[in-house]
């Protein structure tokens, strides 16, 4: 398999970060983000910079994404895969009884966090003529539960998003939903709390996670897709 040029946002833990580790080790280029300094720093110094780029960058930050993408161009490059896989899960709670400011944050980073992203690279990509934009979706993306009703929503919007700018990209770029099961990360967690470890580890879930990713093409643009 070629060598793939891969940005995933939210590589500091959690799937993020198994896609990251797994990708380098079969490799492939990958440049991530996250907002955790110290994990960047342990990362940078895990990979070095050679086939590796990692940066503090807060996805709900539209200068701070467009300096990225910019400043990447020029010294890593133009992926030909964007996985944006950064996202919070809201506090367990009835919508009524969840604030403002918690909905905002929440859709700050998965919604416009997801948008900001795609308005930063997509450009770059369709000048170089190629590439598959990986939106992370969920179950709770095509179906709800109680509890979760902010992170459905921002799911669902992701589902929408994705399938509208696939509609709207020149071929052969390609813009899939995917889900990507269900995973023990941190995220899970929230929800399930020690339940959560009945379920595979992201490590786990990346060595079948990475090569169906890779896999990927313009014959899946705009299919909400499963792992
Ligand atoms: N785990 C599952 O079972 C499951 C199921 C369905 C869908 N998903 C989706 O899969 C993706 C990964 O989930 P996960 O379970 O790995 O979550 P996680 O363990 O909570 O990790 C989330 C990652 O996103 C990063 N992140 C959060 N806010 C950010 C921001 N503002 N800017 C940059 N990075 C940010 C976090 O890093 P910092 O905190 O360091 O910024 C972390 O690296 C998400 O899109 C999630 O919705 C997961």
């Amino acid at each position: 398999m070629s060598r793939r040029k891969v940005v995933i946002t939210g590589v500091t833990r959690g799937l993020g970060r198994a896609l990251a580790e797994e990708l380098l080790q079969g490799g492939h280029s990958v440049a991530g983000c996250g907002r955790g300094q110290n994990q960047i720093q342990e990362l940078k110094e895990q990979y070095g910079e050679k086939d590796a780029s990692f940066s503090v960058v807060d996805v709900a930050d539209a200068a701070a994404i467009r300096r990225w993408a910019s400043e990447l161009s020029e010294s890593w490059g133009v992926p030909d895969l964007l996985i944006n896989n950064a996202a919070l899960m809201n506090r367990q709670a009835n919508l009524w009884d969840l604030s403002s400011e918690e909905f905002s944050e929440l859709v700050d980073v998965n919604v416009k966090g997801v948008t900001y992203v795609i308005q930063a690279f997509v450009p770059l990509m369709i000048k170089e003529g190629v590439g598959v934009i990986v939106n992370m979706s969920s179950g709770w993306g095509r179906s709800t539960s109680p509890h979760v009703a902010p992170y459905c929503a921002s799911k669902f919007a992701v589902e929408g998003l994705t399938k509208a700018l696939a509609q709207e990209l020149p071929s052969p770029l390609a813009a899939i939903p995917l889900s990507p099961g269900v995973i023990d990360t941190d995220m899970l967690r929230i929800c399930w709390g020690d339940e959560a470890g009945q379920h595979q580890t992201p490590d786990r879930w990346a060595k079948q996670a990475v090569p169906s990713i890779l896999s990927l093409s313009s014959e899946q643009n705009g299919r909400s897709l499963s792992l």
